[in-house]
């Protein structure tokens, strides 16, 4: 029988007002607006990625004083100095499964898939298709059990961003000089947004203050000022998603700019 007179109310639920059809909502604003800019934006990510580390993987740093693209980096087969490997490989294609997987299973990026890709809802308060009815939400199940390595995904990508430093500081060495140049910037601010990504993190709340009953003595203390930093930041982890994502590739197209010769990158040698 339908639930007309709150009887799902006394259970302790509120039945929301759903009108059932694809897209049907009662709200009144532009909801649409987020899944398709989301949609349109991971698209372009996954494309551009596909493009410049398949089919266009020159130009990925320039000389003199050495600055990487963020896809590339960490450079590890510059770094390591691996140079028996077939020609068509570069460090993106070891690498990146790392970034992928961290952001690929990170909490505020399941919301996103399911809400541009899956329209599994599209919105609050929005019907959803009817196969997706079909489906359901089962949770962290079949497939999407893989979102469960979040935690594990988050070490690796703390060795990623401490090596991501490096490449910063190897942008000041030049030729037995140091200084700094506007590709020095890109990847510190490139750098920085992954720190506040990572940070932010809800897994990394967990490794820093989390498994901990008491924030009383010890090393607590330094856990829960970490615990409560990370989770001032944790609200703004959306934020830190979109600009982290964003910065990796306009490095990226930096770099391949100045490497291709359309610009300059001006520096500063300081001693
Ligand atoms: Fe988003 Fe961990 S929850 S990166």
């Amino acid at each position: 029988m339908p639930d007309r007179f709150g009887v799902a109310a006394l259970r302790g639920y509120q039945r929301l007002p759903l009108i059932k059809g694809f897209g049907k909502t009662q709200r009144i604003d532009n909801w649409w607006n987020q899944p398709i800019i989301m949609a349109a934006a991971l698209g372009f990510a996954l494309l551009y990625t596909f493009i410049r580390v398949v089919l266009l993987d020159g130009s990925i740093h320039y000389e003199n004083h050495r600055v990487t693209s963020p896809i590339f980096s960490p450079d590890i087969l510059h770094m390591f100095h691996i140079t028996n490997h077939p020609g068509w490989m570069n460090s993106a294609m070891l690498i990146l499964w790392i970034p992928f997987g961290f952001r690929g299973t990170c909490y505020y990026m399941r919301k996103v898939y399911h809400r541009s890709f899956f329209q599994n809802p599209s919105a609050c308060l929005v019907s959803k298709p009817h196969i997706s009815h079909g489906i359901g939400y089962s949770g962290e199940k079949g497939i999407f059990i893989f979102n469960n390595i979040h935690r594990y995904m988050l070490y690796l990508a703390i060795i990623i961003l401490s090596m991501k430093y490096y490449d910063v500081v190897h942008t000041m060495q030049f030729d037995g000089s140091w200084g700094f140049s506007v590709g020095t910037l890109v990847l510190a601010i490139e750098s920085f947004l992954l720190t506040m990504y990572v940070i932010s993190c809800h897994a990394f709340r967990h490794l820093v203050g989390g498994a901990l009953n008491q924030w009383r003595g010890r090393g607590s203390n330094i856990g829960g000022s970490l615990f409560r930093f990370s989770s001032k930041h944790n609200v703004n982890h959306n934020l830190w998603f979109w600009t982290s994502l964003t910065m990796v590739f306009l490095g990226d197209m930096f770099v391949l700019s100045v490497a291709e010769g359309l610009i300059s990158d001006p520096s500063f040698i300081i001693w």
